[in-house]
């Protein structure tokens, strides 16, 4: 039985751009080798099974040497993130957030998030100049989930240096160069929430801080998650974001069409996640055997459930490599699912359509102004800058 091809997560053609490598790994096989102990899963109807697949936890044993993250800050704080927390840990603390992150949160933010994209547009009118992540795309996400959590707006000016730092604070594959400025941007942000929590009174209806303070739980489980929170909360929505317009300024035909029909800026909004995944792979561990085609995932395996490859399986997305504003249905797995899927989908999804509709309602004109520049990373799709021409 030939072996499954290999996918090394680090490999720069990878990280430059995954799409033409996770083509050939679906051509491949249902599964590919990322390590010795970790596959993963390359097409979308294993991933979005295997995403509600109870045979598979977030639980990985910190004493199993290919888990080596705990050899730092960035480590220990990733086994205390809501992702990977035990089932009964996971549920306390998931059913305070899922209050906070409920429809009818996202809903009431709507006005506030038109405000703000309103804001951030007004100097793109009197400039005719745009950079689509500093001006747009990382304002609005970090304020959106600053207000939602409780942090004050002055954060932000901070946040932004140490953005890149912090991505790969969280990132679970890095190469050991990176670790010293992760856990740094790391060890900034958590003083920041620890000082801010000393000022905050616990309120079961409060904002998430408050809440979690309410919910009681060990202080470094509060600050870890809220860290986790702030960044996880801006950084998936700022790719969505930043996605959305390079790939608007790039196909003006769907520029025109969302000029037309800004009422398309929902299934936009979703597309965009479709299309360039914000959050590339989710990982479990398998807690039973799980026979994939020919091949058995044996418990103790990590299982690397690659979303941004089933999201182009040409057998469930006609022309994937193109974005459709218009997309109906579109059954994609960037927000991930099952007990541990994606806690601000509602929320991602209220901001993605607001952001896209105001911006066909104040520009009559959307084009690349320069080479857009990607931060390099195999697990956040993220943008260093878009620079775009805008006209009233
Ligand atoms: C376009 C925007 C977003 C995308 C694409 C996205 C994607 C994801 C993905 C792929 C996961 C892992 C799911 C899994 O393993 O099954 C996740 C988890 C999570 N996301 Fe999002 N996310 C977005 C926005 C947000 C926002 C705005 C927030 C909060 C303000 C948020 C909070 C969370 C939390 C708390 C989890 C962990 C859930 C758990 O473990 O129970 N996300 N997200």
């Amino acid at each position: 039985m030939p072996l499954p091809p290999r996918f090394d997560v680090l490999d720069p053609a990878v990280i430059a751009d995954p799409y033409p490598v996770y083509r050939e790994l679906r051509a491949g096989g249902r599964l590919c080798r990322v390590s010795p102990a970790s596959w993963g899963v390359t097409r979308h109807a294993d991933v979005a099974a295997l995403l509600r697949d109870r045979r598979l936890g977030n639980e990985f044993p910190r004493e199993d040497p290919q888990f080596q993250m705990d050899a730092n800050l960035a480590g220990e704080v990733f086994g205390r993130i809501i992702p990977t927390m035990s089932v009964a840990d996971h549920s306390r603390v998931h059913t305070v957030m899922v209050r906070a992150f409920s429809p009818g949160t996202a809903r009431r933010m709507r006005e506030r998030i038109g405000l703000l994209t309103d804001e951030l547009l007004e100097s793109g009118l009197d400039t005719g100049e745009l950079d689509a992540v500093a001006g747009l795309a990382f304002p609005l996400a970090l304020s959106v989930v600053c207000e939602l959590i409780g942090i004050p707006g002055g954060a932000r000016a901070e946040i932004w240096p140490r953005s890149a730092a912090l991505g790969k604070a969280f990132t679970p594959f890095l190469p050991e160069g990176d670790r010293a400025e992760a856990d740094a941007a790391l060890a900034w942000l958590r003083a920041y929430v620890e000082d801010l929590l000393d000022t905050r009174r616990p309120d079961p209806g409060g904002d998430l801080l408050a809440r979690l303070l309410h919910a009681g739980g060990e202080r470094e489980e509060i600050v870890d998650n809220v860290v986790f929170l702030c960044f996880t909360g801006y950084e998936t929505t700022m790719n969505m974001v930043s996605t959305g317009c390079a790939a608007l300024a790039r196909q003006p035909e769907e520029w025109r069409r969302l000029r037309d029909r800004p009422e398309l800026a929902t299934t936009a909004a979703e597309e965009f996640v479709r299309f360039d995944a914000p959050i590339q792979y989710t990982a479990r561990l398998a807690l039973e055997p799980i026979e994939i085609g020919d091949r058995v995932i044996r418990p103790g395996r990590t299982v690397l459930l690659l979303l941004g490859c089933a999201n182009h399986d040409e057998s469930v997305f006609d022309r994937p490599e193109r974005v459709d504003i218009g997309r109906t249905p579109n059954p994609h797995v960037g927000f991930g699912g099952g007990v541990r899927g994606c806690l601000g989908a509602a929320l991602a999804r209220v901001e993605g359509g607001e952001v896209f509709r105001r911006l066909a309602a104040r520009f009559s004109r959307l084009e690349p102004a320069g080479e857009p520049v990607r931060l390099p990373s195999a697990l956040f799709r993220a943008y260093a800058t878009i620079p775009l021409a805008v006209k009233p």
